[in-house]
This record gives structure tokens, sequence and C-alpha cells, in this order.
């Protein structure tokens, strides 16, 4: 029964509440408090190890027919699309590159500066190789690194670039992967021996994370698009398509001169607490409308001979 004499013994709690303890981000533990959609925060950001101010997840993904190095037996995987990565927008669609200069291990800057003009800083060629095989390999991660060989390909350069290139340029802008440079957090540093290479480790398996949960391929194929070189596509129905497959609109995008050939795919989210965690929500692409034809059909076309490889 709930009445005034079964509320009486709680009536000192009710007028003197215990303080609200200071939330405390000194060793970034982001189990001490709830987690919250990025970009849907109603107060600022405690802790940004554990919630990305950039908060607009994006899973990008690549259906390319070929990736040019097949004779040193580098191809494409069967019925799928591959991994371009995992960036880190702004919630407005905005986004910026190369944030950590201390982490640049990109062979080909591309923008060359921090912001893409000439007022922007230098950024580095890194010229030290591959780090990334070396690293898992040392760590063991060799089932790792047999999928990012097999699902994140790179198009006429080694995957290790593409690798290399996505971390240094994406993956140093997610406050959530920072290990201390200037002034920012080390949200690694009460854990692991080495934040920078635990940072690595961690942006790969959070892009493999959001790529598993966006089967590209298997969504188009379920209603009939499937690679062609005969029919081409209303690119409006494979929109409609991937929207419904994934719940919410993503950019899609295409190449060639006439922008009529099917190429990337970047789906949106907002990630529950940190996008390492994988808890992503889709959401509608924001700022961005597809660049493909929309007047004239669109081309998915099917991997050259020998280009994919046999299950
Ligand atoms: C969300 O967090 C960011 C980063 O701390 C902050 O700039 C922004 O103002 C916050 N949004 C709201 C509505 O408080
Ligand atoms: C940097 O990139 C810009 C734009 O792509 C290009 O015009 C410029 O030549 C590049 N600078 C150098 C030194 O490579
Ligand atoms: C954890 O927090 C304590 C208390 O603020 C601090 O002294 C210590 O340096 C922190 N440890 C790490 C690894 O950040
Ligand atoms: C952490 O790992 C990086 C990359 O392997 C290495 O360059 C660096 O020296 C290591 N740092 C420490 C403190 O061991
Ligand atoms: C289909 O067309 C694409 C684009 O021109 C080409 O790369 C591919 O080799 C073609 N596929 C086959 C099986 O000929």
């Amino acid at each position: 029964m709930l009445n005034f004499l079964t509320l009486l013994p709680l009536l000192p709690a009710l007028l003197f509440p215990a303080p609200v303890r200071a939330w405390s981000s000194d060793n970034h533990t982001c189990a001490l408090s709830a987690p919250i959609y990025s970009c849907e925060n109603t107060t600022v950001i405690q802790d940004t190890c554990c919630s990305p101010t950039e908060g607009l997840v994006l899973v990008t993904q690549f259906w390319d027919t070929y990736t040019g190095l097949e004779s040193e037996g580098s191809v494409l995987p069967e019925n799928s699309w591959t991994i371009h990565g995992l960036w880190p927008d702004r919630c407005d669609g905005s986004y910026g590159q190369y944030c950590d200069l201390s982490r640049q291990y990109d062979p080909y800057p591309s923008p060359n500066t921090t912001t893409g003009k000439p007022d922007g800083e230098w950024v580095p060629v890194w010229e030290g190789g591959d780090i990334v095989t070396p690293l898992l390999q040392a760590y063991g991660k060799w089932d790792l690194l047999a999928y990012m060989n097999k699902y994140w390909k790179n198009l006429n350069q080694p995957d290790w670039v593409l690798w290399q290139h996505e971390y240094s340029k994406h993956a140093t802008c997610f406050t959530t992967f920072d290990t201390g440079y200037d002034g920012r957090p080390d949200c690694y540093g009460s854990l692991y021996a080495n934040s920078t290479e635990a940072a690595l480790i961690d942006y790969y398996e959070a892009a493999i994370k959001g790529f598993v949960q966006y089967p590209t391929y298997e969504w188009l194929e379920a209603e009939g698009v499937v690679p062609s070189n005969e029919t081409s596509y209303d690119i409006a129905g494979i929109q409609k398509i991937l929207e419904e497959r994934s719940g919410a609109a993503p950019y899609v995008g295409c190449s060639g001169p006439n922008k009529d050939v099917l190429t990337e795919v970047w789906y949106n989210t907002h990630s529950l607490g940190r996008p390492q965690s994988g808890f992503l929500k889709p959401v509608d692409a924001i700022g961005r409308t597809t660049n493909c034809n929309t007047a004239s059909g669109v081309w998915y076309y099917t991997r050259s001979e020998g280009s994919e490889a046999e299950e």
C-alpha cells in the first residue's frame, strides 16, 4: 500500500538527497556512466574518450571491379562489397582530417595539408612502410589480419596503404581513439602498455564491427539487384533498398565521367558510447545527396575476370 506512512521513512532522503558525485574522467572508465548516442548528447560530453565529439559515425564501403594487384594474388571477396573505413564526421556532416600528426602513417597523404588548403598544416609523408601487418602478427591477431586481407581492399596499391591512410586521416579525429597528443586525453592509458598500438588495433576492429552490420551485397541481391554488365539500375531503387534494409538513407556514390558507375555507399550512424562498442544506430545521411546520375541508369558492374576470389 502506497500512502504517506510508507513513504515516511524515505522522507529524509527525499528532503536531503545525497550530493551527486562529481563525474570523474581521470582514468576514462566508460563503464561508470550510462552510454549516450553520439550527436544526441543534451549536455556537454564529460569524457570525450567515452563518446566521440565528432559523433556522426560513417560505415563506408567500396564496390570495385578489380584490385590492380591480381598478379600479386590480391583479389576481391566474392558476394561482398569491401571496407573503405569508419569515419568521424561532425554532427552536421562536416569533418576534419589528419587530427594527430604524431600518428601519421599514410605514405600518400590526401589532402596534403590538414585543412586541404595551403593554410593548413603540412601532413608529413610516412616512409616507414607497413606497420599494421607486423603489429597484428606481434599481437597474434591472425584472424583480424586475414579478414582485413580479404575484405579491406585497396585499388592499385597494397592494402596496408589504405589501412594506414584510413587510420591516420580518420581514426585520429575520433576523440575516443585519442592517445594523449597535444593535450588531449590518453583514452588507453590505464589499461594498455602501449596506447598507440592499442588504438590502432581497436580502430581496425571497430571498422569491421561496423562493416559486418551492413551487408550491402546481400541486401541488394535479396531484391534482385546483382552486378551486371548488361543491365543498368535506377539509382532511386538502389537507395530505397539500402534505406529499407539498413534502417536509414545512406549516401550512395558513383564515379566515372557520367557519374553512372556505382562505387561507394556510406551508412551514417550514431554510436552508443564509443564507436569501438559497435552499437550503431542508423540515421539518414546528413548534408550530402547522391552524386550518382539520376537521369540515366547506373552501372553495378561485375568483377573483372580473375579479380574475384574463388570460394
Ligand atoms: C554535445 O557535446 C559537445 C562536445 O562536448 C558539445 O560541444 C555540445 O554542445 C553538446 N551538445 C549539447 C546539446 O549540449
Ligand atoms: C598539395 O596538394 C595540392 C592540392 O591537391 C596540390 O595542388 C599541391 O601541388 C600539393 N603540394 C605538394 C607540395 O605536393
Ligand atoms: C588515474 O587517475 C588518478 C587519479 O586522478 C591519476 O593520478 C592517474 O594518473 C590516472 N592514471 C592514468 C593511467 O591515467
Ligand atoms: C608503442 O608502440 C609504437 C609502435 O609500435 C612504438 O613506436 C613506441 O615506441 C611504443 N611506445 C612505447 C612506450 O613502448
Ligand atoms: C564488367 O565491366 C567492368 C567495368 O567496365 C569491367 O571492369 C569488368 O571486367 C566487366 N566484367 C566482365 C566479366 O567482363
